[in-house]
């Protein structure tokens, strides 16, 4: 089958690791009262599921077989009780049971979440959020599941095999033997089925898997889909993908009840063995009718969790391949993070200055900056132009500390970067880039991303200059209005004039602007224009353009070609010299 979306195929399964298994242990830790009382219930549960064919044969034998009324009526009430309790018993157990599961979805899950939060632009570099999502999702799922169903049943099902195994031996050795014989029968059955089973499951798995990538895409391309009259094709891809996804299912369950079918078999089998073998005993004596009506019991008790153990060890694998997978993540350490003796940076200048650095994003493949120096006075405005792909935008990255240089340094305010505490220095800058990413939420709530605690004359401030004001005041619920899911109830347009609101409202000391107004039409580049006049006064300014219009009266315009600096200075200095920016800029007033 083509399986276009799963790559992560290698982990679905693992052999059974100790350590991974203990330290997922650790996990249920904090819930080991639960697990106590849990454990508790069960206990109580196989008792009584022990106990009731005992109490079934004392009926049989001592009060129908004796007509004593009393006996029958007594002990009924018994059986009675100890239901009542068993019941009660599972309710306390299930309880249990949810808290500790619920209670580990939540531990670890806050965990991972937490910990993608601090995990630095590398680590997403080479991930699809979706397998970062699954990670959250289904893998604390599975783990949950085992730690619910795989080791309480283990435990439970063991212990009630070996005490059904020892009770029928007591109550008569004879059946007993036969009923064993009977049990690697049973074993083998299941062990050949096993491998098919799961084969059938897995498939079915990953067809989902399949379903759900290719729902996400279609939904998310759908303009694009549309636009280029795709549908047919993609109904067709989707009918493809849903149909083998029918077909893996009808098989798995062809397979499973096949082997219920045989498992019940065999059981029937080996109970009319016993009956067989039972009711000659009985016409000879030697047994007992209430005897032979609780082996029959047993029998049938014993099968369950038989056939229960085996899925149990396919769970645990399964649960193995999930927490290895959410190790992996949190193992993961934030490649940029604080150096202990890192310092707090209280007010900075803003003067900004490159050292020879070179840089690569895999620097053994290849390296995207090299040798770049440059300085930007406090309060200047430096532009940084070059053709797509040189390396403007890494510039940018490594300013903003997404990323460390692979050699040399860059300084704020003479401390070398890697010795200030990140936040401080991102506190002090604000970053607007071509396509910005608005979050759901109302308009306010947008601007104030860029100053949680900004009063509203703040914000009115950073709206009117920016002209944010202007299209809010349309909406009928002005500020307040929701834009929903990456701002998409506003033009590109609105959604970049509110990044500059956000930007603006924070009052940066440094500002950087990457093609921020590339995606915008002349008429609102016009208004960030006069926005940009206020915005960029007295602030320290790196800006990236690509029409070279806008950056004419930078301090220092520094032009960029295949990660190198090739030419510096003021727009008059540069078209005075007559090189890579003159051609630039003639090349754009041509078009
Ligand atoms: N996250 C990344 N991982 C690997 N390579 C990247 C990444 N981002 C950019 N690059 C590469 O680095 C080079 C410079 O990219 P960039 O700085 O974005 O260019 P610019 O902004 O000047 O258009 C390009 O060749 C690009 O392919
Ligand atoms: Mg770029």
């Amino acid at each position: 089958m083509a399986n276009i979306y799963d790559a992560d195929e290698d982990l679905e399964k693992q052999s059974f690791d100790f350590k991974l298994f203990v330290r997922t242990m650790k996990y249920i830790r904090p819930y080991w009262k639960n697990v106590l009382v849990m454990s508790a219930m069960v206990l109580t549960g196989l008792i009584i599921n022990l106990v009731e064919p005992l109490i079934v044969r004392y009926i049989v034998d001592e009060g129908m077989m004796k007509k004593d009324l009393a006996v029958i009526i007594k002990m009924g009430a018994v059986l009675l009780i100890i239901s009542i309790a068993g019941l009660i018993g599972g309710r306390i157990r299930i309880n249990a049971v949810n808290r500790t599961t619920q209670g580990l979805i939540y531990d670890i899950r806050k965990e991972v979440f937490e910990h993608t939060q601090e995990l630095s632009f590398r680590f997403f570099d080479g991930r699809p959020a979706g397998k970062i999502i699954s990670r959250i999702t289904n893998d604390v799922q599975a783990i949950s599941d085992f730690v619910n169903t795989g080791i309480v049943s283990f435990i439970s099902e063991i212990i009630s095999i070996i005490g059904i195994i020892v009770i029928i031996f007591m109550i008569n050795y004879k059946l007993a033997l036969i009923t064993v014989t009977v049990v690697p029968v049973f074993i083998l059955l299941l062990a050949l089925l096993k491998n098919a089973s799961e084969n059938a499951w897995t498939m079915t798995r990953r067809t989902i898997a399949n379903i759900n990538a290719n729902m996400n895409e279609t939904l998310q391309g759908m303009r694009v889909i549309q636009a280029f009259s795709r549908q047919k094709h993609n109904i067709e891809r989707f009918e493809k993908i849903n149909r083998e996804n029918y077909k893996s299912h009808m098989h798995a369950t062809v397979i499973q009840l096949l082997s219920w079918h045989l498992v019940e078999f065999v059981g029937m089998a080996g109970t009319c063995g016993v009956v067989w073998l039972g009711a000659g005993m009985i016409a000879r004596n030697a047994t007992s009718l209430g005897t032979l009506v609780a082996f029959t019991n047993y029998i049938w008790r014993l099968w369950a969790p038989l056939s229960a153990l085996s899925k149990v060890y396919n769970q645990a694998l399964s649960a193995m391949a999930s927490s290895e997978r959410i190790f992996q993540v949190l193992d993961t350490k934030p490649e940029i993070a604080d150096s202990p003796d890192a310092i707090e940076l209280e007010d900075i200048k803003g003067e900004i200055e490159f050292r020879n650095v070179n840089f690569g994003y895999n620097p053994e493949e290849r390296m995207v900056l090299r040798g770049i120096s440059f300085k930007v006075n406090p309060g200047e405005v430096v532009a940084l132009v070059g053709p797509t792909g040189a390396g403007k935008t890494s510039i940018i990255n490594l300013l903003m500390r997404f990323y460390d240089p692979v050699e040399g340094s860059i300084m704020v305010d003479g401390h070398d970067m890697r010795n200030i505490r990140i936040s401080s220095f991102r506190k002090k800058v604000s970053m607007v880039l071509q396509d910005s990413f608005i979050f759901s939420g109302s308009i306010k709530d947008n601007i104030l991303y860029g100053k949680p605690d900004a009063r509203d004359e703040e914000i009115l401030e950073a709206a009117r200059i920016t002209k944010v004001l202007d299209f809010a005041e349309r909406f009928p619920e002005g500020f307040e209005t929701d834009v929903e899911e990456r701002g998409s109830k506003l033009s590109s347009g609105q959604r970049q004039l509110l990044a500059f609101a956000r930007a603006l409202v924070a009052n940066p000391r440094i500002l950087i602007l990457d093609e921020a107004t590339s995606s915008v039409d002349t008429e609102t580049e016009r208004h960030i224009q006069d926005a940009l006049k206020t915005l960029l006064k007295g602030r320290t300014s790196v800006v990236i353009a690509h029409r070279l219009s806008t950056i004419e009266h930078a301090d220092k315009i520094i032009v960029i070609d295949e990660g190198r600096i090739i030419e510096e200075g003021t727009h008059k200095e540069l078209l005075d010299k007559r090189g890579a920016y003159y051609r630039l800029y003639l090349k754009q007033f041509q078009d």
